[in-house]
């Protein structure tokens, strides 16, 4: 499995490849969530190319990019023993030569980048969608695999994709959950024992959510949800339904409509959403 370690050496595998490209780009750290969506991309193309890269553009100041779990030897391991074409493994001064501020910014609608973690996170997803741009430009691929536990991120690159009329086919891989329900995160990983044990009501409470009646009023169920998870220990950011397409606020529960929660424990942010069946 070859490692490209800088654009050029991957411009050049991608000049001889044959057959049909699927890209999964990931920040390394990788789990049994990356694989499955490695998994989908095998089965839809030929060839598979994983990126690892923790890109600095989208993290903030005082977020977590420095103590962002790294294990690059690992996570190449796993990718050769799952078959895995090949990986793109760039440094920041291959990717940003002039530095990440002086970096041409792609800037996603707000409509669906200042909501639900873009709040918190002012500049993630300009950060997000520049990299995922910069990195189509590079390889190319005809299919690009996104996981769904990251769904405004989808819903952006979708966007993106569509408004810059690019010919790149879009997958989303569902969200791969631990047999307790935790949807699979590299950031799990920074979760301490008495935590991990907490996380997962995050996914028990969404799923409760979803199996409201439908037309329940969608901001009290949201409210005694919020309290009972920051009764258990989690520091709320958001809990909210919204329209899966617009990512607009609904008020009240139908099916196709999606929960979207962001919650804290201690240092570690976990997000997770789930549809209304
Ligand atoms: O979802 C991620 O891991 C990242 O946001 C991505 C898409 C690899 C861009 O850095």
């Amino acid at each position: 499995m070859p490692v490209l370690r800088d654009p050029s050496s991957l411009r050049k595998w991608r000049q001889q490849l044959r057959g049909s490209l699927a890209f999964v780009p990931t920040m390394g750290h990788l789990h049994a969530g990356h694989l499955a969506l490695l998994r989908l991309a095998q089965a839809r193309a030929e060839q598979v190319l994983v990126s690892i890269y923790v890109n600095p553009l989208q993290f903030g100041p005082g977020e977590d990019f420095s103590s962002y779990p790294r294990s690059v030897e690992e996570d190449l391991r796993k990718l050769a023993e799952a078959g895995c074409t090949s990986v793109f493994v760039p440094s920041d001064q291959d990717l940003y030569p002039l530095g990440a501020t002086e970096q041409t910014r792609v800037v996603p609608p707000l409509a669906l980048s200042d909501i639900l973690c873009g709040v918190q996170r002012p500049g993630h997803f300009s950060g997000v969608a520049t990299i995922v741009l910069k990195l189509l430009h590079l390889a190319e691929p005809d299919i690009l695999v996104l996981g769904e536990k990251d769904y405004q991120q989808f819903r952006i690159v979708q966007q993106m994709l569509s408004d810059f009329d690019l010919a790149t086919q879009l997958l989303c891989g569902p969200t791969e959950r631990d047999t307790d329900g935790l949807a699979l995160s590299s950031r799990n990983s920074r979760l301490s024992p008495e935590q991990r044990v907490i996380a997962p009501q995050l996914a028990t409470e969404l799923r409760k959510l979803c199996q409201l009646p439908a037309n329940s009023l969608a901001l009290p169920a949201a409210q005694e949800t919020g309290e009972r998870l920051q009764a258990a220990g989690f520091v709320l950011d958001y809990l909210e339904l919204r329209d899966s397409t617009t990512l607009q606020t609904i008020n009240n529960t139908r099916s196709g409509a999606r929960w979207f929660a962001a919650a804290r424990l201690g240092a570690v942010r976990l997000i997770d959403n789930m549809v209304i069946p």
